[in-house]
């Protein structure tokens, strides 16, 4: 049985409780961060953290736990499980006011829940999917205008998966006026010769951790990016498509809407850049 954090405790995970009038199981009212563990240590933990921080300023709710403090619980609790592969969720609500109503409640009064758990995945980083690559299929954006923060709301993305599923593909990318946005778990990018193209930053997108990092060592590594929209039908021409997010790194698109892209198998780029990722990433872990 798993041993998980809720609001300052460390507790078997059947003994670990909230509350029926929590805003972040009424409203959606929450946060969430994701963050992946290899060879037992954390990966990006401080873009994490930071990104944390901002999406939780940009929804009016304090910081309930220093950065410190919260680096020694995700340590404890990988200690605590055992964990040599997975990931550290996390989510921050607004807390629990003793009955519904939209309006905040006073944040003197009303503290913030926090809560933890360890997802245990042997064998994240050597993939199956990572070697074959992953169908997609494209569906419309209607999630809300600030992407850019990352609630726990989370409804469409999960509906978005279901369509792929029932389409026998694995997941789906977000298309709006014409362009593609991002995947429902994912940041999403082409490959057209030796140039990384992916939509650039703004409210429409998340802004993914592995997403910086990935870019980061792209240009490190003399490859060029291009930050900007693109097409679904520039997507199926383009010579090789991929994902980033922090439980799948990099993982190879193979076909988009029942098109294979080049020979439908992975191609030069995107294993390579996972490589790359695995083995920076692993280097600078805490
Ligand atoms: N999802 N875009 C969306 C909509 C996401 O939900 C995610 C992450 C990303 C990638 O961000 P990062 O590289 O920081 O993980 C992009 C997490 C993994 C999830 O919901 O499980």
């Amino acid at each position: 049985m798993r041993t998980v954090y809720v609001n300052g405790d460390y507790l078997p995970e059947n003994e670990a409780t909230v509350s029926i009038f929590d805003r972040g199981f009424l409203m959606a009212d929450g946060v969430y961060e994701v963050t992946s563990v290899l060879d037992g240590k954390l990966i990006d933990f401080d873009g994490h953290a930071v990104r944390l921080e901002r999406s939780l300023r940009e929804l009016d709710m304090k910081t309930p736990i220093s950065k410190e403090d919260l680096l020694e619980v995700h340590r404890e609790l990988v200690r605590l499980n055992g964990i040599e592969e997975g990931m550290i969720y996390l989510q921050i609500t607004r807390g629990a006011p003793g009955d519904r109503d939209f309006v905040f409640p006073d944040p003197e009064t009303t503290a913030p829940t926090i809560v933890l758990f360890t997802q245990n995945k042997p064998g994240l980083s050597d993939s199956p999917a990572a070697k074959k690559g992953m169908k997609i299929i494209s569906i419309e954006d209607i999630r809300w205008g600030r992407r850019d923060i990352k609630t726990v709301q989370l409804l469409y993305p999960s509906m978005g998966k279901m369509m792929a599923k029932k389409a026998g593909a694995d997941d789906a990318w977000m298309i709006e006026d014409g362009f593609v946005t991002e995947g429902t778990s994912n940041n999403a990018y082409i490959v057209k010769g030796n140039k990384i193209i992916t939509r650039g930053l703004s409210h429409d997108i998340l802004h993914g951790i592995t997403r910086a990092a990935v870019l980061r060592f792209a240009r490190e590594a003399q490859m060029e990016v291009e930050e900007r929209n693109f097409t679904i039908d520039e997507a199926k021409e383009a010579d090789e498509a991929f994902i980033t997010s922090a439980s799948t790194f990099v993982m190879p698109v193979v076909e988009i809407d029942g098109v294979a892209l080049g020979d439908g198998v992975p191609g030069r780029v995107a294993p390579r850049l996972r490589e790359i990722y695995l083995e920076e990433s692993l280097k600078a872990a805490i």
